[in-house]
């Protein structure tokens, strides 16, 4: 009988199917792989940069808006429900310009700066090293530092992870202690630098490797606390970063090569974020796909220098970038965020599953207000993007045993090279549930899908089943309509003597937990 299937179950994926006229067909191969995802790769990016930290994260204690110990409520709470595993700060940009002993010590004696990277606006550093480590404490996420680079010193850098992780008599725990925390954090990720290409100090790799090696050689364990230190790596198409890091730092305490990849069509025009065409979807995602050939390329030169597998590669800044919102500071990245944003997390996702045996953590840019944000806050209120409710959807391959799967599916032609799938699949294993995520970007087209299964005794119900969907590609969350865009029960589904159907609605991301 379940040779039978199983041979029911082949002849599906290579024809039978036709018959039943599916648009695409999954093959799961259920036997797993043995690799786990990596919850850091629904990491987060939290920058000095416009509202992202002041009115996004921090209000502060005397703010009228409803805050714990100064973190916005209501943003505090969307993101201990998301399972924030990994969190960056300072920045980014800001992260070279940022001198961490302006933001410690009592709020009313700390420095006053200007943030010349993001407008100039005024920073009062009231958002500082102890407001953040609390809140990845609070928030049960790690936290990921950058340090400076571009325009800081050995001393300066060495002091701050004496500062932060030190249990030992000396000035810099001390320091802490008088400041309030007695006992030190705990710090694992730690960037040497950001962008040391551009924003961090415009260098050539060969200096760069140097610098590294340098600042590295000073930041100590010290007690059980061990860094993980991460160099500043390449931006898209750079390979000759890559091939002159990995060169010059493996073996060398580099446990990271970061990588920069932004969903951006042109950096002069970068288009609006809601107001697009249907070739304008298209050639986006296009664009942020292509993000597969940019990591293979990185990976395979990662592989040439590090057989073994020692240095991670980090993304640590992706997603998509568009022109700020009409009436917004330009310095301040502001943003909406469309099912087109649903559309990039989650394709984007499906890519990164494919290639953890290398990339071991990812971080959306950004977290609250910035770029492609999760939320969007105003003066007292708050949105969930259609992002974040990919980021939450997908939250269950975190850990999980990633399954291998096939899927035919029709591909769409645009103005690029890459033509987009219409249908796209991660599979995963956990705690004896098959996870299974489904896209269909098609703009117009629902889209019937058989799933079918190595092992057709593998599945038998489906415990719970969503879908992200909306009448138009366009529509948003706004503060006067904060629900457009919101996950959904999902029934179009059901098991047949062939395997799984599904049938997707245009434009759509669902998620099916099967047991
Ligand atoms: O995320 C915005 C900026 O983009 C970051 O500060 C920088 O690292 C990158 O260029």
């Amino acid at each position: 009988m379940k040779k039978i299937s199983i041979l029911l179950a082949g002849l599906s994926l290579f024809g039978i199917q036709a018959l039943n006229a599916q648009d695409a067909t999954v093959r799961v191969h259920d036997a797993g792989t043995g690799v786990t995802i990596p919850a850091e790769i629904y990491g987060q990016f939290s920058e000095h940069l416009g509202r992202c930290i002041y009115g996004g994260l921090w209000v502060g204690e005397d703010s009228d808006v409803p805050n714990v110990d100064g973190y916005r409520k209501d943003v505090f709470d969307a993101l201990k429900a998301l399972k924030i595993p990994v969190l960056r700060w300072p920045g980014g940009c800001f992260a070279d310009d940022y001198h961490w002993m302006d933001g410690i010590g009592p709020q009313e004696q700390r420095a006053y700066i200007s943030n010349n990277n993001w407008g100039g606006t005024l920073e009062d550093n009231s958002f500082g090293t102890h407001e953040f480590l609390n809140l990845c404490e609070m928030l049960g996420t790690e936290p990921y530092i950058s340090g400076n680079v571009g325009s800081g010193s050995v001393e300066e850098m060495a002091d701050w992870v004496e500062y932060m992780t030190s249990d030992a008599k000396s000035s810099m725990a001390d320091l802490r202690r008088a400041n309030g925390r007695e006992e030190p954090w705990k710090v694992k990720y730690f960037g040497i630098g950001n962008e040391a290409w551009g924003c961090g100090g415009n260098m050539t790799p060969e200096y760069y490797s140097d610098l590294f090696r340098r600042y590295g050689t000073y930041l100590r364990n010290f007690g059980d606390n061990r860094l993980y230190k991460i160099a500043s790596g390449a931006s898209d198409y750079d390979y000759n970063w890559t091939e002159v890091l990995m060169q010059n730092l493996v073996r060398k305490g580099m446990s990271g090569l970061s990588l920069h990849y932004y969903t951006v069509m042109n950096w002069g025009s970068k288009g609006s974020a809601t107001k697009f065409s249907d070739r304008d979807y298209y050639n986006t995602l296009s664009k942020s796909i292509e993000i597969e050939e940019v990591l293979k390329k990185h990976i395979d030169i990662m592989d040439k220098y590090d057989p073994e597998g020692r240095v991670a590669l980090i993304l640590d800044e992706w997603g998509t970038w568009f022109d700020v919102e009409p009436g917004t500071n330009p310095g301040h990245l502001y943003q909406q965020n469309t099912m087109r944003d649903a559309m990039v997390a989650a394709l984007n996702f499906d890519i990164f599953h494919k290639y953890t045996e290398r990339l071991k953590m990812a971080n959306i840019a950004q977290v609250v207000n910035v770029l492609q944000a999760m939320i969007l806050t105003n003066e007292t209120e708050m949105v969930l993007t259609p992002t974040y409710h990919v980021f939450e959807m997908y939250n269950v391959h975190q850990d999980a045993e990633y399954v291998a799967s096939d899927c035919l599916t029709p591909r769409k032609e645009c103005d690029r090279d890459i033509p987009v799938p219409a249908v796209d699949v991660t599979v995963s294993r956990k705690d004896g549930n098959m996870n299974i995520s489904l896209v269909n970007t098609d703009l117009r087209k629902s889209m019937k899908v058989l799933v079918t299964f190595d092992n057709p005794d593998a599945v038998s119900s489906v415990v719970s089943a969503r879908v992200l969907a909306s009448g138009d590609v366009h529509d948003f969350n706004d503060f006067d309509n904060p629900d457009l865009v919101a996950p959904k029960q999902f029934k179009e589904w059901k098991f047949t003597r062939s395997g799984l159907e599904v049938t997707l609605p245009p434009c759509s991301v669902s998620a099916l937990t099967l047991k």
